[in-house]
């Protein structure tokens, strides 16, 4: 399990620069919004979420989504996606150049009133404009569904309930479908199940997981999907992230963790961990708070640190005692 060739490829598609800055209390200036993103798009990553097109009412920390994308340096092995509420959104994305929409909707009636301020049939009918919208463009169009594994406010989503939405808009063709777990509800078993149920139902469907670490089950989800042949992962430089509309909603998995869990185990994500550091350092230094991520901290696994200064005199007390 060594060469890269050998071992399963799974994509890492980052969503710092979306669902991390969106939640965001301090402004981030644009220009370092720029620079981060610029420096992510050299780490491997396969997909950045760059920005989101919603209202600027809303999401005030995204409001800079036009001057972000016409900012940042594009590497051509990196797609460039943003979030897309509305038609009004799918327009504005479509001006500034994005290679993907990543529509949105919950699966839950209740979160999606609080977060969308529409019914889910009222942003099913303007996501499926959205649909025609990119179709015509020639870009891709994935579907993030929110609360699939859990809503804060409703409980328990019947997975079947979150299937039909999968189902309607699989029919319209869209690319790709990704289940979040915007509050960390997921556990492996109930992830395990799903994916399983969703590969039986939709075997050719590139299908995204999206989880969060409110709970501390981010990273043995991702492991209890990938075991069940999932192979790509939204995740957020330095573990930032959060929906401002789900209450004790925190953190999404950390990309480099996640990087770092599935080098260990024999996966190929073709990303590169010294540079993800190096971003999440300089993440670190944009934020005003520490960040999740426990790599940054703690270093990589086998980071080794010196013995103590005192070792040498230690080794030969020990010695000492040996020959007593
Ligand atoms: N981009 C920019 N402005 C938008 C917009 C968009 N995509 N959609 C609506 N607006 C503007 C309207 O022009 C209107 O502006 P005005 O007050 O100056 O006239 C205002 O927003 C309200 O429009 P309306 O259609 O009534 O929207 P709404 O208030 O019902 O909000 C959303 C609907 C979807 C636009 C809004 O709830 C939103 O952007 N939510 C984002 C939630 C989010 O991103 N959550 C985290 C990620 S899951
Ligand atoms: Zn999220």
């Amino acid at each position: 399990m060594n060469a890269g060739q050998d071992r399963k490829q799974i994509f890492v598609q980052e969503v710092a620069p979306r669902d991390g800055f969106q939640n965001e209390p301090v402004f981030i200036p644009t220009d370092a919004k720029i620079a981060l993103i610029n420096a992510l798009s050299d780490t491997g990553v396969a997909t950045i979420e760059a920005t989101s097109f919603t209202s600027p009412k809303a999401i005030p920390a995204l409001s800079d989504a036009e001057a972000v994308m016409r900012g940042i340096r594009r590497n051509p092995d990196v797609c460039y996606s943003a979030l897309v509420p509305n038609v009004r959104g799918g327009e504005r994305a479509l001006a500034a150049g994005v290679d993907e929409f990543n529509l949105v909707m919950s699966v839950s009636e209740t979160h999606n009133l609080t977060n969308l301020r529409m019914s889910r049939e009222q942003s099913a009918a303007t996501l499926s404009e959205c649909v025609k919208v990119a179709h015509e463009a020639h870009i891709k169009v994935n579907l993030s569904l929110s609360c699939v594994f859990g809503c804060p406010m409703e409980g328990d989503i019947d997975t079947r309930e979150a299937f039909r939405w999968v189902q309607r808009f699989t029919d319209l063709g869209v690319d790709g479908i990704t289940l979040c777990d915007t509050t960390g509800m997921a556990y492996p078993t109930q992830v395990a199940s799903v994916v399983e149920q969703f590969r039986t139902l939709w075997p050719e469907s590139r299908l995204t997981l999206h989880f969060h670490n409110t709970r501390g089950m981010g990273l043995v989800n991702v492991f209890a999907a990938v075991q069940m042949g999932a192979d790509r992962f939204d995740a957020a430089l330095g573990g930032l992230g959060g929906c401002p509309y789900a209450p004790g909603a925190t953190g999404n998995v950390c990309t480099e963790d996640t990087v770092h869990m599935l080098n260990l185990i024999g996966y190929h994500t073709g990303v590169q961990l010294d540079a993800l550091l190096d971003c999440s350092r300089r993440l670190r230094a944009l934020v005003d708070h520490e960040l999740p991520s426990q790599v940054l901290k703690a270093g990589k696994r086998l980071t080794v640190h010196p013995v103590p200064r005192s070792f040498e005199a230690i080794r030969a007390r020990a010695a000492a005692r040996t020959a007593l």
